[in-house]
């Protein structure tokens, strides 16, 4: 097996992982040997996707504070995010956005050169920094430039992360798979930062790519790890009917209405201050409420039930300056010019609001205790906790930019004091990349026949049908035991392509594999939490429940037993209230 040598490995290439790798390699005086690791090629990373804007107080003369935004995003939390970091948050955010203009960032400006902030859902002011609606495609190809200007950085591009090596509480490396040769690789390093992204493909209807498999997040579950807050996965309100493509929330941020089949401004009746803008939770629940009590309309090739998302009205103009893309999309594929017509809408698995437990530096935690050693997560695969029970949109790309710089740092601090490498050490990490390489051998070389691509698409139905919008505890235990049946059949999966050279048909059956593995987790801690909060809203406990919900849920796998435990919120100055709008 090949053994590669770096000091830092960073895996993941979207805007966390980038700006990770920037910061730590500054940090560093580019005296650190980084390795960016991707299952893709960095620039396919799906924070390209991100499309409305990246929020953070630039003008406060204009009457924004920090305090106002962090204020909003605990409020839409439904009080479950940690204050402290959101605070963080808060005060880090503005800072990042100036570093993107500086690299080159094109941030739509006003006449007087300042940067345009539009309103987005749940936020009590203008406060999103937008770059037209492709705001994470130029994120992205200012970092990627970024990036390959600095020398003791190297992209490993299309190698597929199978295992963390972690002994004695302390990151050795990883286990990979070279995609174009289908050889195994050990990545030897002394500090890691997770960066890969959500999971929200363990659903069908999604705004996410294919790539949105979680996992980073699966690895730090099979590697002993704790997750937090899984339950909570994020609606988006608006995904094109039929195919879960993104409408950005920005539409509605420029004006855009909801309608029902009635042509009603259906919002009035659940948010009537905020209107299309309250928070996404709230949105979406109001769309599939008005689809349960016969005001939806059906998609006439899926029959997939949805509301009409109105831009009729807005100036041209202010489209083809804002919201390019949205007409690119529904021109494109449904035909359809929102100039003319209302576009069909419908709620779609948008953002894991849970991950990988982090505490507030981005450290990753083995349990509610201890934090691993030189190992740590950043972006949506990770759960600081600033979402808590419901992200405000926008407010993921300051994230991926705060805690991808704080992660950085931190990293090449560590580096700085804990640099040689023990030999001992490199030896043990052979032994887990030999383990781990034989682990796939036999999953690769098995005769099993049940078809990897059958268990995907029920886990992804049985998922959308029984953890969607709402949920109650029927339906979550038909989930249960249905991903538990997928999981035994996953024992004996058919692999039939043994190929070595770019065999997707391995690279599937291992995103599968992870993708079981967190719809298992999302749905034990699902079926726990006996109240709705945030995005968990349950027909069963339909009340918010301070007194005992009032905590982070933290999962863990025993000898292959969920084991869960519940942590604290941290609370500074909000205490938590009714959440009105
Ligand atoms: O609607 C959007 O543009 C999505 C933004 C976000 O998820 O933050």
């Amino acid at each position: 097996m090949e053994t590669l040598d770096y000091d830092l490995v960073i895996l993941g290439t979207g805007i966390a992982g980038m700006c990770a790798a920037i910061h730590a390699s500054e940090a560093s005086k580019n005296s650190i040997r980084i390795a960016l690791v991707s299952k893709l090629h960095a620039m396919r990373s799906h924070s390209v996707a991100a499309e409305g804007g990246i929020s953070g107080v630039l003008y406060p003369e204009g009457g924004d504070t920090q305090d106002m935004h962090a204020y909003d995003t605990i409020k839409g939390s439904d009080f479950l995010a940690d204050q402290d970091a959101v605070e963080l948050l808060a005060k880090s955010a503005p800072r990042e956005i100036r570093f993107f203009e500086h690299i080159g960032v094109p941030w739509n400006r006003d006449e007087k050169q300042k940067i345009t902030q539009r309103p987005f859902g749940g936020m009590s002011i203008p406060r999103t920094a937008f770059a037209a609606d492709k705001t994470g495609f130029f994120m992205m190809r200012a970092l990627y430039d970024e990036v390959s200007g600095i020398g003791n950085v190297s992209i490993l591009h299309e190698n597929f992360a199978t295992s963390l090596i972690i002994n004695e509480n302390r990151f050795l490396g990883l286990h990979a798979i070279d995609l174009a040769t289908g050889e195994s690789r050990l990545i030897r390093a002394n500090a890691c930062i997770i960066a890969t992204g959500g999971a929200s493909r363990v659903f069908k209807f999604t705004t996410n790519s294919y790539s949105c498999t979680g996992d980073g997040t699966a690895l730090a579950l099979r590697a002993g790890l704790s997750l937090k807050d899984m339950e909570f996965v994020q609606f988006h309100p608006t995904a094109l009917v039929p195919t879960g493509v993104l409408i950005t929330e920005a539409a509605r941020g420029e004006g855009g209405y909801l309608l029902n089949s009635k042509g009603e401004r259906f919002m009035k009746a659940y948010a009537p201050s905020k209107m299309e803008l309250a928070p996404r939770d709230i949105v979406s629940r109001s769309i599939i409420t008005e689809i349960n009590e016969g005001r939806g309309i059906a998609d006439q090739e899926s029959g997939l039930q949805h509301v009409l998302l109105d831009l009729r009205h807005l100036d041209h103009r202010a489209i083809e300056e804002k919201l390019p893309m949205v007409r690119e999309i529904t021109m494109k594929m449904i035909n359809l010019d929102p100039f003319n017509e209302p576009i069909p809408v419908r709620p779609a698995a948008h953002f894991t609001m849970g991950g990988i437990n982090t505490n507030i530096n981005g450290q990753v935690m083995r349990d509610m205790n201890s934090a691993v050693s030189g190992l740590w997560a950043a972006g949506e695969c990770s759960c600081v906790s600033v979402h808590g029970a419901n992200r405000l949109g926008s407010n993921s790309l300051s994230q991926c930019a705060v805690w991808g710089r704080m992660t950085g740092i931190s990293a090449a601090e560590y580096l700085s004091r804990n640099g040689t490498k023990q030999d001992v050490d490199s030896k043990v990490a052979e032994l887990y990349a030999a383990k781990e390489e034989d682990r796939i051998a036999r999953l690769i070389g098995g005769n099993g026949q049940n078809d990897p691509y059958r268990i995907l698409a029920d886990l992804r139905d049985t998922m959308d049908m029984n953890l969607y919008v709402y949920r109650n505890e029927k339906g979550m235990s038909a989930a249960k035991k249905d991903i538990e049946r997928m999981a035994s059949d996953f024992k004996s999966i058919a692999i039939k392509d043994k190929g070595k050279r770019f065999n997707t048909n391995i690279r599937d059956v291992l995103e599968i594999e992870n993708l079981i593995c967190l719809a298992q987790a999302i749905t034990e801690c699902a079926i726990r939490r006996k109240e709705s909060r945030g995005a968990h809203s349950r027909t069963d406990y339909a009340s918010r429940n301070d007194n005992e919900w009032l905590s982070h849920t933290v999962i863990r796998m025993e000898n292959g037993n969920p084991e869960i435990a519940y942590q604290p919120v941290r609370i500074t100055k909000w205490k938590p209230e009714e959440r009105k709008y």
